[in-house]
């Protein structure tokens, strides 16, 4: 059945990139319920659409919400997603991000709902042996984080073979960016982001900025990353719908710009954006950091059609700016 007709359940719809997911949807005509415990999501970040407040953790919640609402396909957003703090305190992450989402996809399989796109990160990589990664790339995470999506990626294939629950999962490498409009940006506490950090210090919200180690294997020493607007990777998920639409079996799809930007360049880009000099400092590598991360799209763009149309770094920036300025009190 197409789901243009029926009711999308977006869970995470409260955060970051599931918001803007959220307002697209309603843009192309679909009716969107949002799940979400605002553990670290914004009820005003919703666009107004149905709301039902709850955690993916509690079984009792999700068979209510699956008996009362007659969903098509369900945009799984919701995670724990500081790679840092998955370090040191894996149980959170595995809880949250693993047993959350098998009991989310158990409900899933117990309401006949078969159609499913899941966030999945570049994080699945490792340190990767070549760029850019494809789908072919051998998958090794550094931390519980990347572990806990890649073991959902390996989930979701033996639920499709078993239970004909079909899904798509989307990696992710940098999402970056807001809304053109100005409504919708990127609010995380703590943010662990580079371009929302460099923004908050030319907004003298902080006084400095760290760049973690400049003696790396790139062109001038610095992290190279591949920064994907947030509306482009929302597109790729409504292409992944029609493409479950169609019948289509399960797949995964590395999502990014195929360009990598250093953080020395990001930084220069961002000075140039808001017209300020920034206070730099540079402190010694993090460890788990890779020198370079940069995604191959062609398998997305040969499956899905998808190609992201917004890679100008200068551009996703200024709509960044444009939100950070309108939010001064984040
Ligand atoms: N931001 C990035 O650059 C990036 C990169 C790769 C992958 N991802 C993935 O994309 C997804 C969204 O990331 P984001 O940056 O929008 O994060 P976010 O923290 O802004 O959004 C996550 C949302 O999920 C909700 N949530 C968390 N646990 C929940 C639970 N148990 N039940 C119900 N709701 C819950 C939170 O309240 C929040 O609204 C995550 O799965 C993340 O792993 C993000």
């Amino acid at each position: 059945m197409n789901s243009h007709n029926t009711l999308i359940c977006v869970i995470g719809g409260a955060g970051y990139i599931g918001s803007h997911m959220v307002a697209l949807l309603q843009a192309n005509g679909y009716s969107v319920v949002v799940i979400d415990d605002l553990s670290t999501g914004f009820l005003t970040s919703i666009p107004k659409v149905l709301f039902e407040q709850g955690s993916i953790l509690d079984k009792e919640f999700l068979a209510d919400f699956f008996t009362r609402y007659n969903i098509g396909a369900v945009f799984h957003f919701a995670s724990s997603i500081q790679v840092g703090e998955s370090v040191s305190n894996p149980r959170k992450y595995y809880k949250n991000n693993l047993i959350g989402t098998i009991s989310l996809l158990d409900q899933m399989v117990e309401s006949k709902v078969s159609k499913l796109i899941f966030s999945s990160t570049a994080a699945i990589f490792g340190s990767p042996d070549y760029t850019p990664i494809d789908e072919l790339h051998p998958r090794r995470p550094l931390s519980p984080y990347g572990r806990s999506k890649l073991f959902v990626e390996e989930i979701l294939a033996d639920y499709e073979t078993a239970y004909n629950l079909r899904s798509v999962s989307l990696r992710y490498f940098n999402a970056a960016g807001a809304s053109p409009c100005g409504q919708l940006g990127e609010r995380h506490f703590p943010e662990t982001h580079l371009i929302p950090l460099l923004l908050q210090c030319a907004a003298n919200r902080s006084p400095s900025f760290s760049i973690f180690g400049n003696d790396y294997d790139t062109a001038d020493g610095t992290c190279v990353r591949d920064y994907i607007h947030v509306e482009d990777l929302c597109r790729a998920h409504l292409l992944s719908l029609s493409y479950l639409d169609k019948d289509n079996p399960s797949a995964a799809f590395n999502l990014g710009t195929g360009v990598g930007h250093s953080v020395s360049e990001v930084v220069s880009a961002v000075e140039d954006v808001t017209r300020s000099k920034l206070n730099i400092q540079i402190k010694p590598r993090r460890p788990g950091d890779p020198a370079s991360l940069v995604a191959d799209g062609k398998k997305a763009n040969l499956a899905l059609g998808w190609m992201p149309t917004r890679v100008d770094l200068k551009e996703i920036i200024a709509h960044a700016w444009a939100w950070e300025q309108k939010h001064p009190w984040i």
